[in-house]
């Protein structure tokens, strides 16, 4: 169990990534449906928040049936991380995420996401605070230290551990790495088996296929596995991997007719929750990849992806799968 007494999570825990633009609440809801045991939103920025800007406000905003779901904040002021902390509170989500993970310069520069790794004093500093503010167990998402030469994940987990978190999620990258080079998860094991590490810690980085996610458990002993890309268009990744667990065999994937429903529930429910023609925009990189794979998706992407009607895609995508 983890997060005792607050939220029961299964050995081997599935979590879900939270990406920007990405992680909406109808993609929450199908990666949950599809078994990924806890989902987060996308980062929120703390001034933002505190501006009352319509769109930081839509982020906080979640489903019932998300549940368990973490709301994911990011600043670099203490005073504005902790008054924004509390009003997340309004929310009631599960968990409230610290990212201190974020490489983008313009965020990283202000000291704020991965940026805050150059400043381990700044760090532990809001993290307390926060953990002060919040009436739910306050988690942090972080990478292994700013770059090669800083390697201070061990250090940041004892002290943020003290500083009260209840779980931390390494992405095994340096801030400077942004997303280049390969995710290196030595070091996340070996924050997992340091005695004086008590909470649970979650491994993040380059699992696309049911066999990295079994591979990485066994190499590491983490709690469990947070999975990024490798789900948009796949949200069946989580149903994969539990299946290739419990069975040694990965389950087939879905046929073109299967993925026409569920890309097609995805889009009416994104324009149901998102209007016209966000919802239509937000879901162009999810339908890239639930059919890139398909021929006869080369015969009609480009004009799927630059289409605005989600009646006009809805039938394109039924058009496919009369072939
Ligand atoms: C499009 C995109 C948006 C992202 N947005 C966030 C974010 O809002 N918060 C965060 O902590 N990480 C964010 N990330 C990083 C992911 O959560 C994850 O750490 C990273 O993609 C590595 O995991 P993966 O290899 O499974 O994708 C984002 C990544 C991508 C690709």
């Amino acid at each position: 169990m983890l997060f005792p007494g607050i939220i029961s999570l299964p050995p081997h825990t599935l979590l879900l990534a939270p990406m920007e633009n990405i992680t909406h609440t109808v993609f929450r809801c199908l990666c949950r449906r599809y078994g990924a045991d806890m989902v987060f939103t996308e980062f929120v920025s703390a001034e933002e928040l505190l501006h009352n800007r319509r769109r930081t406000l839509e982020k906080l905003t979640f489903r019932q049936e998300e549940r368990p779901l973490g709301i994911q904040l990011y600043g670099h002021r203490k005073e504005e991380m902790t008054e924004a902390a509390r009003r997340i509170m309004t929310y009631a989500p599960d968990v409230l995420d610290i990212n201190f993970g974020c490489p983008a310069r313009k965020i990283a520069r202000r000291g704020a996401g991965a940026g805050m790794l150059k400043n381990i004093p700044a760090m532990v500093g809001i993290t307390a605070a926060i953990v002060q503010a919040a009436s739910c167990p306050v988690t942090v998402k972080t990478r292994l230290g700013w770059d090669r030469d800083h390697l201070d994940i061990l250090e940041i987990t004892l002290r943020l551990q003290d500083a009260g978190i209840r779980a931390i999620t390494i992405h095994g990258r340096t801030g400077d790495q942004g997303y280049g080079g390969k995710a290196d998860w030595t070091l996340i094991g070996e924050v997992k088996n340091h005695p004086g590490v008590h909470i649970p810690v979650f491994g993040n980085g380059d699992i696309r296929t049911p066999e990295d996610a079994k591979e990485r458990f066994q190499q590491t002993g983490v709690d469990g596995i947070m999975i990024g890309r490798a789900a948009i268009g796949k949200p069946w990744i989580f149903r994969d991997i539990r299946e290739y667990f419990r069975t040694g065999t990965v389950p087939p994937a879905p046929g073109l007719r299967e993925r026409v429903e569920l890309a097609s529930e995805h889009l009416t429910e994104s324009v149901k929750t998102r209007g016209l023609p966000r919802g239509v925009y937000e879901m162009r990189s999810h339908l890239i990849l639930y059919f890139k794979e398909f021929e006869i998706f080369q015969h009609v992407w480009k004009e799927m992806i630059t289409c605005t009607d989600p009646g006009k895609i809805l039938e394109l995508m039924n058009r496919m799968t009369e072939h």
